[in-house]
């Protein structure tokens, strides 16, 4: 890893205002940012996702004070939850402001915010002096980068520069919550979890209706590995593994209390136990046994307990995407 310092800074909010894309660190996962009111560099994110061109984006800000400028309804909601939560892994939906493009917005009436808290895209942001749209940098449907490697071998020559801020220390997207309403509404899990919303509000988190707001990290396929992957309990991974060794096929295990048995050509991660550095480390993991030359990934289920929400949701996206379907 290379240090960031501030020239990087400073030539990243030049290439961002000259309409580029700079690839940046944030606490969850590395995002691949453009100006938020430059309707053309946001294309450019689309175009370099291959991601389709009505789902919403982020918008990244330095700090709540920013809120007014892309919310014409700063809801008490959100102003409870931005002011226990940011800098941080939260995701705030509201009504958007006049002026706030359709091609950050996917044409909704809502926009997505969120002030991170790394220390990287902090200083960008000032830097940059504005609104970042930044989707997660990785092709679309696929693994979240969590590293400035990864995300060089996602995107290549896509983007035009990517800033270095080591590994992202939670691993996994925000929470988004739809702050809207009275209510918190809960559209993606992620490290913050019902109960951290619920003890902010003092209110009941609610599930999302039919009508609610597009979020394509809620499609049922979603970061997911090139690989097909299979989401097992422990005795059924190394019942799947000796037999595939039996016919001679290369395995991937990710695995949390299953022991490494002695079988050919085996790819084995053991992941750690709990659900926090699980995370940190899952889309790294996923990354090198998808790039392991292995037939198949499998995966010991983890517990299906409140803690372990957030992890269970990208697993199951993954293993639907590995199939094939909608990504
Ligand atoms: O942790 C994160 O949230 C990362 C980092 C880079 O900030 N970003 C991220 O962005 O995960 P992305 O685009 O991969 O996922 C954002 C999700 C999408 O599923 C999108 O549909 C949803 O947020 N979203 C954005 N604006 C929205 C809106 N107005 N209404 C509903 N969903 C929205
Ligand atoms: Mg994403």
């Amino acid at each position: 890893m290379t240090v960031t310092i501030g020239a990087d800074i400073a030539r990243a909010a030049a290439i961002l205002k000259s309409g580029g894309l700079v690839a940046f660190p944030t606490e969850t996962v590395y995002g691949l940012g453009a100006d938020a009111r430059d309707a053309a560099a946001v294309g450019r994110i689309f175009a370099a996702k291959g991601r389709p061109a009505d789902h919403p984006v982020i918008v990244h800000l330095a700090d709540a004070a920013q809120l007014a400028d892309w919310s014409c309804d700063v809801t008490p909601l959100a102003k409870k939850l931005a002011a226990r939560f940011w800098p941080g892994p939260l995701t705030l939906i509201l009504r958007r402001a006049a002026g706030v493009g359709d091609f950050v917005t996917g044409g909704q009436d809502t926009v997505g915010l969120r002030v991170p808290s790394h220390p990287v895209a902090a200083a960008l942001l000032r830097a940059f002096d504005g609104g970042l749209a930044a989707p997660s940098a990785n092709r679309f449907g696929r693994v979240s980068t969590t590293t400035a490697a990864h995300v060089a071998q996602e995107l290549g020559e896509r983007v035009d520069y990517v800033l270095d801020g080591g590994a992202s220390e939670i691993g996994i997207e925000s929470t988004i919550i739809d702050a809207t309403g009275e209510h918190p509404v809960l559209l993606r899990p992620g490290h913050l979890s019902v109960e951290d919303i619920e003890a902010a509000s003092g209110l009941a988190v609610q599930a999302p209706q039919h009508n609610a707001p597009r979020v394509s990290g809620a499609l049922a396929a979603h970061y997911a590995p090139a690989t097909t992957l299979l989401l097992l309990e422990a005795d059924l991974v190394l019942e799947l593994a000796a037999t595939l060794a039996r016919q001679g096929k290369r395995t991937a295990v990710l695995a949390r209390s299953a022991r490494q048995p002695l079988l050919e050509g085996l790819a084995w991660v053991a992941a750690p136990a709990d659900a926090s550095g699980y995370a940190h480390d899952l889309y790294a993991n996923l990354r090198m046994l998808d790039g392991a030359g292995c037939e198949v990934i499998l995966v010991e289920q983890p517990p299906l307990t409140v803690e372990w929400a957030a992890v269970n949701d990208r697993l199951m996206r993954a293993a639907a995407g590995s199939r094939g379907s909608a990504s």
